[in-house]
């Protein structure tokens, strides 16, 4: 796309970050400046990355990436134990639920949490990767994120962490509830410190861009040829990213936008559309179901620029 209009683009959508709010519920995500829209794009077929941003560097602003870390641990998770052994501990069913609803659970007396990326379902995921404690598992992850990101720089950002852990009650009771209910069996404590630490690693949208990419090109990245994820795990977890990738506003952003995304809290946005685009977007006021609520007026109308809609 020309850089004129794309930034033209970004003119248009940036002041509705007003009928956002950064989410308050973690102390230190409240504090971000929400005047900021940022944009990666990375074009597969020209194998090209480009960005724009206002103020003008925001697409190399580093944010927590939040639930957007749904999807590296889901990949990392497939590798080490396979599609059939996490998929015989967490469903992939959509949610009308918040992505850290209790009552989905309780009132279908479910087995298993509903999907990978609501909180339950992540929390399960978490637990199946390979190390004996947090430490461990979270020193895979972020060694995983840094290939799968393209990006050697990425780093705990220990503020939102703590602000997290410290923070995280409704976390600890659903994971109390899924042990209590024989949903799941793991250490809670141990479990959740490296949940709430995938949480808050800092990103910025050409990481998110990458990772689009590298999933747009089938488990491939893009940038250097290595196979990364099989040809499988990228496929389900682009149709996960559909069904349940903005909580209990996918649907309706699948009908208004339709392409495969995933969001975060932290005011991220992480896109694959199939072997065309990875975009990464940033802006950090969120709306209820917690979507960055200027990151998907923008994606929706760069997606109808690029005439890239998957149903179109
Ligand atoms: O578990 C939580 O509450 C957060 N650390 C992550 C939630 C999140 O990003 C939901 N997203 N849109």
């Amino acid at each position: 796309m020309k850089q004129s209009d794309l930034h033209d683009l970004l003119i248009k959508d940036f002041d509705y970050y007003k009928e956002g709010k950064n989410a308050q519920y973690i102390p230190a995500l409240s504090q971000v400046d929400p005047k900021q829209l940022g944009i990666a794009l990375y074009n597969l077929q020209a194998n090209e990355l480009q960005t724009c941003g206002i103020p003008e560097k925001s697409a190399n602003v580093r944010f927590a990436i939040e639930s957007i870390s749904k999807v590296p641990v889901l990949l990392l998770a497939i590798n080490d134990n396979g599609l059939d052994g996490v998929f015989s501990h967490v469903d992939a069913e959509p949610t009308g639920f918040s992505f850290n609803s209790l009552l989905n659970m309780q009132i279908e007396q479910r087995k298993y949490p509903l999907n990978p990326f609501v909180n339950q379902g992540a929390i399960v995921v978490n637990s199946l990767l390979k190390g004996k404690n947090s430490d461990e598992r979270f020193a895979r992850i972020l060694d995983f994120m840094k290939e799968i990101f393209n990006d050697n720089d990425i780093t705990l950002n220990e503020e939102v962490y703590h602000s997290e852990s410290k923070t995280g009650d409704i976390n600890r009771s659903i994971a109390y509830y899924m042990k209590g209910n024989g949903i799941w069996n793991g250490d809670v404590e141990d479990v959740l410190d490296s949940y709430f630490k995938q949480c808050s690693v800092n990103v910025n949208a050409i990481d998110l861009a990458n990772l689009g990419a590298l999933l747009a090109n089938g488990g491939v990245a893009p940038w250097n040829g290595k196979r990364i994820v099989s040809e499988e795990s990228a496929t389900i977890v682009k149709s996960l990213m559909l069904t349940a990738g903005l909580y209990d506003e996918s649907g309706d952003f699948s009908m208004r936008v339709g392409v495969p995304t995933k969001s975060g809290v932290g005011g991220g946005l992480m896109s694959a559309v199939p072997g065309k685009y990875g975009i990464g977007i940033f802006s950090p006021a969120i709306d209820k179901p917690g979507n960055s609520v200027a990151g998907m007026k923008l994606l929706h109308d760069v997606v109808q620029e690029l005439n890239i809609d998957i149903f179109a």
